[in-house]
């Protein structure tokens, strides 16, 4: 039962204060990713609003949203256009479904737009929801590809330490987080896990990033070679890690991938849901590092997340593979919804027509690369990494030997939390503070956002100093 008993108006616009919104919140909303004890102490943040690069909070106060919402506002807020979109798109024709040998028109062309705006010749589009329901599908897609072309032993995936690739249960295998594992008896069968190239936190003292990055990617073949290349299906990585901690990867390492999985005739795939769509500077994550995809997965970026639609691309070879296997026994009520293939084609359109893309490569990504790396004078800063408008700061104990907080987290933790009463959020992920931002960002809110960050990171020392 409800504690208190708002007038409900409907729109989800109900006037109630703070402390009331919290209190229904903690008695019956259960979170992703949060303590229930945390939100049952601290109460939760209650969002209203948001314009441009802003959010709004249920007192009022204005925050910069140094993460896009989670990675996902590319557009930034307020945009009426997507809007409207949505608007005519469900007044004409609010849903039909994919099934029936049917299609909506915004779905045909979407998959259309995105077979010529994707690489190589990722020339066919799968529509799902979310990226986890986009991962799933690529696993089911790669075991039927494989057992279509008469090869059924190759069933394994291979994926890395710090990989987040979604909830679900195929998803989170693919994911490298022994906390997600420990949640539903994971990994699934059939999935494994390599190091990530993460030089800060796993390179050997005196070893370069570069002989990082080809240890990392040795990894994949020693693990291809260990389970045996007749059972290895895909190798699954997120250009950048996005989740993980913002893993950038040295030049070397994708070069070296694509050449293990050519070499031993294993899949790979790419899971753009963070890189795609303009946040290294390119379209892909891909076309920034150079690599040729078997299969991609999307979603957030996409829509600029105004309505939820993800999807896979696969080439024109793994859909002739898949063509010839009869029908495809997978879909989702809402692949390829007709209201957010609408939005994504209006998000797309706005961002060639304003040159977002072409702004985050030359201008704001590395004025924002720049002014970040200004963090790394600071005594708890060890590292500054990222690339176009995706960055991360790691805290670290000792700059000078790369020594990690022990346990990892509450720093991190303690430092999202002073961001955030200075006025911009990033994600804490162990003792890295993440951001990207929505692409639309200015020079003059990049230089608010490393104001508010430095002032978050100063006041976290001098607490970590009274400790
Ligand atoms: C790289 C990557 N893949 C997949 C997902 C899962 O997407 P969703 O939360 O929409 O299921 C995420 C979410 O952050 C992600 O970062």
């Amino acid at each position: 039962m409800n504690s208190s008993s708002p007038t409900i108006s409907g729109t989800g616009n109900t006037p109630l204060s703070t402390e009331e919104w919290q209190e229904l919140d903690r008695n019956h909303h259960v979170h992703p990713f949060v303590d229930p004890q945390q939100v049952k102490e601290k109460g939760t943040r209650v969002i209203v609003g948001a314009e441009g690069r802003y959010l709004m909070d249920s007192d009022g106060r204005e925050i910069l949203d140094a993460m896009a919402g989670l990675w996902c506002v590319n557009l930034g807020y307020g945009r009426e256009e997507l809007a409207r979109a949505a608007y005519d798109q469900m007044t004409r024709l609010p849903y039909y479904n994919t099934f029936f040998r049917s299609a909506p028109v915004p779905t045909i062309e979407l998959a259309s737009v995105l077979a010529n705006l994707a690489p190589g010749s990722l020339g066919h589009a799968f529509f799902s929801s979310s990226g986890s329901e986009a991962n799933d599908t690529m696993v089911r897609l790669v075991r039927r590809y494989w057992d279509i072309k008469e090869r059924p032993t190759k069933k394994t995936f291979i994926s890395r330490t710090y990989a987040y690739h979604g909830s679900t249960m195929a998803a989170a295998s693919l994911g490298g987080f022994e906390g997600m594992h420990a949640v539903g008896d994971l990994p699934l069968p059939g999935f494994v896990h390599v190091m990530p190239p993460y030089w800060y936190a796993m390179g050997e003292q005196g070893e370069s990033p570069e002989d990082m990055g080809l240890r990392a990617a040795r990894a994949v073949e020693d693990k291809i070679l260990e389970i045996g290349p007749d059972n290895v299906a895909a190798f699954v990585g997120e250009p950048i890690q996005g989740a993980g901690g913002v893993i950038v990867p040295p030049d070397n390492y994708w070069p070296e991938i694509q050449r293990t999985c050519r070499k031993y005739d294993v899949l790979l795939v790419c899971d753009e849901v963070i890189t795609g769509f303009g946040r290294t500077g390119e379209w892909f994550g891909a076309e920034k590092f150079n690599i040729e995809a078997d299969f991609m997965t999307i979603a957030k970026g996409l829509s600029s997340a105004y309505a939820p639609i993800s999807g896979i691309l696969m080439t024109d070879e793994v859909y002739g593979v898949l063509s010839e296997g009869g029908v495809i026994p997978h879909g989702y009520t809402y692949s390829g919804h007709p209201v957010s293939a609408a939005v994504a084609l209006e998000n797309l359109r706005i961002m060639k027509e304003e040159g977002l893309i072409e702004r985050v490569r030359e201008d704001t990504g590395p004025y924002f690369q720049k002014r970040l790396r200004d963090l790394e004078d600071h005594p708890l800063v060890g590292e500054v990494r990222g690339v176009g408008l995706i960055a991360a700061i790691e805290l670290v104990k000792d700059k000078e030997t790369r020594e990690l907080f022990d346990p990892m987290g509450t720093v991190g933790s303690l430092c999202h939390e002073n961001m955030y009463d200075e006025g911009v959020i990033f994600r804490a992920m162990r003792d890295v503070l993440c951001t990207s931002p929505p692409l639309s960002i200015t020079r003059g809110e990049i230089d608010e956002l490393v104001d508010r960050a430095r002032a978050g990171i100063d006041r976290t020392a001098s607490e970590l100093e009274m400790m």
